[in-house]
């Protein structure tokens, strides 16, 4: 058996997919699930980037990076990208300091392309970089990864040539990204071969797969088949254009397959569902229905001949169990009567972290949901939790009250109250739009001054049945600069109203209150 690390780059490759910008608190809670998950490595951003990149690292650095999670020896390792700089090396660094496992990820790009037109760079140029970035990281970390970009369009001689030289410098892993998906199975797999067995076994070779031929995770196992021991991913498969590789396709090819691939991996496989709502919820990036292992349809079935095998075997038609990953059957838990003790205790036997708060408000939200709803499910509970427009955190705008009216031959109409930060009166506002929806949306902006502009809208359902839950997730644009909000009701109206103030309020944290509106 040679185990494989899972090197989880959602909150820094995923987090460059357009549209998505997290705030501190949303890539801690991530970056918490990750653990939980079992990730070995978590690279938590690119410091360098911005003043919100460097201050999500460097907290992800001083809680997920220093506490251990039930039944683990260590934290996760946590990673910070930059370039062959020292100035960025120097920022990653800072940003890294208080985890108690660290790891800096110096990349320069090596091929011609790349060198020639973004760098105007010779290869004698970027091998000088190379080094000395490897060697500054040093000072500050035994634990040193290199990747040199676009790797696979990169001239062989010259790959092996760089490797060898930031081998010698001190790097502990080399990573041989496929950044533009350019790759194919068998030709990847006879380049990180020969990768490996130029290195030998005191450097880790690790693979970082995109995915626009859809080939990331057919790619990293072949990579896997020929000796690499990382794999880079991400949940949901997000990332730059096509995305990265996605963690739990690999995840569960690697378990489900280990009967040919002999690589097991430290991933506590039953949290892969959750972490893959939390990310898709947070990003406001939905999963596809068929998406394997994590859709809503993986485990579905529809046709009678599958459905006739299932009901006697599920194997007839499963390679996996829908437990192994998290998607238990619909559970019914509570109901209206059950009471805030016994509603706390779920919340934590579920393995949220909230303080009394939060539990405060969530079990509010909860009763609120139990005299609507007759089944109150894990899922349910799951979605009030993690339902920001109801989360712990002091808000800019909080929703009193909404009412709508329309209908045929009648213009929608929607009145909202909202109470402002420091403000003891709620704000009132009447709106007309063109649905609903549109005239909620009015009247928020109204309400709170904000001049956003709703760009895109997504609505699910959490369970199934006339009384589920309705999950909204929006995009807003706000100057120039996209926010994301999602809100959960049984009324779909009052989750897109929501969702909408969710989106402002995260657009209004990163800006003063004096300077609000
Ligand atoms: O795709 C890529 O090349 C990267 C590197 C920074 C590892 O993301
Ligand atoms: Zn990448």
């Amino acid at each position: 058996m040679n185990p494989v690390r899972i090197f989880d780059t959602t909150l820094r490759d995923g987090e460059q997919a357009p549209g998505i910008s997290l705030d501190v608190g949303e890539k801690l809670e991530i970056a918490e699930q990750l653990s939980r998950l079992g990730v070995d490595i978590i690279e938590a951003g690119f410091p360098v980037a911005s003043q919100g990149d460097y201050e999500g690292v460097r907290a992800i650095a001083e809680t997920v990076g220093t506490t251990t999670v039930d039944g683990s020896d260590a934290p996760p390792v946590i990673a910070a990208l930059a370039r062959c700089h020292p100035d960025d090396v120097e920022r990653a660094a800072k940003a890294l300091a208080p985890a108690e496992r660290s790891r800096l990820h110096v990349f320069v790009s090596t091929s011609e392309i790349h060198r020639r037109v973004m760098l105007r760079a010779s290869e004698d140029d970027v091998v000088r970089q190379a080094v000395a970035a490897v060697k500054q990281a040093r000072e500050h970390t035994d634990d040193v990864e290199f990747s040199p970009q676009d790797a696979t369009r990169t001239d062989e001689d010259f790959l092996l040539r760089i490797l060898d030289a930031v081998v010698d410098a001190g790097a502990t892993t080399v990573n041989i990204p496929d950044t533009v998906g350019y790759a194919l199975p068998h030709d990847f797999g006879e380049l990180i071969g020969g990768i490996v067995r130029r290195v030998g076994d005191g450097v880790v070779v690790s693979v970082h797969c995109h995915n626009d031929l859809g080939l990331a995770v057919a790619n990293s196992l072949e990579a896997v088949r020929n000796g690499a021991r990382q794999v880079e991913v991400a949940v949901n498969g997000l990332g730059e254009r096509a995305g990265n590789c996605s963690m739990e396709e690999v995840v569960m090819a690697l378990a489900t397959r280990s009967d040919l691939l002999h690589a097991p991996t430290a991933i506590r496989t039953r949290e892969i569902a959750r972490s893959s709502r939390l990310v898709s919820a947070l990003t406001g990036y939905p999963i596809q229905f068929n998406k394997a292992v994590v859709g809503k349809n993986a485990f579905a079935h529809e046709s009678g001949i599958h459905q006739h095998g299932v009901i006697q075997d599920r194997l007839t038609y499963e390679i996996m169990r829908a437990e192994d990953v998290g998607v238990a059957g619909a559970q019914i838990v509570l109901g209206k009567h059950s009471g805030r003790h016994a509603f706390a205790n779920q919340v934590t036997a579920m393995g949220f972290t909230l303080d009394k708060e939060a539990i405060g408000r969530a079990f509010l939200r909860f009763k609120e949901l139990a005299d609507r709803k007759v089944e109150v499910t894990d899922a349910d509970l799951e979605a009030i939790v993690t339902d920001q427009s109801w989360g712990s955190r002091e808000e800019a705008f909080t929703l009193v009250s909404l009412e709508v009216a329309g209908g045929t031959g009648r213009e929608p109409t929607a009145t909202v109250r909202v109470r402002a930060d420091g403000e003891d009166a709620p704000r009132e506002r009447t709106a007309t739009g063109d649905g609903m929806v549109d005239a909620v949306c009015r009247a928020l902006r109204e309400a709170t001054g904000v001049d956003a502009v709703l760009t895109d809208f997504h609505v699910a359902a959490v369970t199934a049945g006339i009384d589920a839950l309705g999950d909204v997730t929006v995009k807003v644009d706000v100057g120039g600069r996209r926010y994301t909000g999602r809100g959960v009701s049984t009324d779909v109206v009052e989750a897109s109203a929501r969702a909408f103030l969710a989106a402002l309020n995260r657009s209004a944290r990163l800006t003063p209150r004096e300077d609000r509106p």
